[in-house]
């Protein structure tokens, strides 16, 4: 029975139909995780697509949602081994969602993004496969209404997104609207040059833990709000 998700079919376990212009092979590829195997349907040719769009030199977005990075892969395995039952959980630029996948496996209330249809598409393709409940919503990071209107989330999840120096004003600009409290983001990152600024700019509102994964460029960045400062002695207390 074929099901549709923002403009894309997918058929059963060869979603041909669905996959967007310019990448034209689907590939199946399986993760094991602490919480269980996840099998992912994926487009199998968007390196040679990434490369065929000179990396965006071209004007247009190439699919780099389409690609299980090894971001994505290392975040999915924290999560995998993290404690989140009944935490809600929304993930940024997904992709192919494996980290969200994690979590909805692990028992967590998830909500995934992204603001390529084909990622949505994908990405609840996937979930249905799994037997894995899943929401999906588009999200722009300049037009991030359906990740703010959930907010605050108790974890919020991103992998290989801190690369574009177009969109990462919009994305430090978002952050500090979807916690509070003991709310947490995990952002995992390759080593992506323009990492460390942007990391660097959320010490202003954000304590940020680094921790190393399996993968020797992967690090998993824990930001965590600073504790609202205590209330400056009124003229009645200092007396
Ligand atoms: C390198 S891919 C990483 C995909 C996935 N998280 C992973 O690790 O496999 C970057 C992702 O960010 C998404 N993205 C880029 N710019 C975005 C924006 N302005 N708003 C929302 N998502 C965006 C892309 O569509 C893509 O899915």
């Amino acid at each position: 029975m074929p099901s549709a998700t923002s403009g894309f079919t997918l058929y059963g376990d060869v979603p041909d139909a669905g996959v967007p212009s310019g990448l034209t092979g689907v590939g199946h590829s399986s993760v094991d995780l602490p919480t269980g195997r996840i099998e992912l349907v994926h487009p199998s040719d968007a390196l040679d697509q990434i490369y065929a769009q000179n990396f965006g030199k071209d004007g247009t977005e190439p699919p780099y949602w389409a690609q299980p990075w090894p971001s994505g892969i290392e975040l999915a395995e924290t999560v995998a081994r993290a404690d989140v039952a009944g935490a809600r959980v929304l993930e940024l630029g997904c992709g192919l969602a494996l980290p969200s996948l994690a979590a909805a496996q692990g028992g967590a209330r998830v909500l995934a993004t992204d603001h390529a249809p084909g990622a949505l598409a994908f990405a609840a393709h996937n979930a249905r496969r799994n037997g894995i409940r899943l929401e999906v919503a588009q999200c722009d990071w300049s037009d991030p209404w359906s990740a703010i209107a959930g907010a605050p989330w108790d974890l919020v999840l991103a992998a290989d997104v801190l690369y574009g120096h177009d969109f990462l004003d919009a994305l430090a600009g978002l952050l500090p609207r979807l916690v509070c409290g003991t709310g947490e983001i995990w952002l995992a990152d390759q080593g992506r040059p323009p990492a460390r600024d942007f990391l660097a700019g959320c010490e202003r509102w954000a304590t940020v833990g680094t921790t190393g994964t399996a993968h020797p460029e992967v690090s998993v960045h824990r930001l965590r709000r600073h504790a609202a400062p205590a209330g400056r002695p009124t003229a009645t207390q200092r007396s």
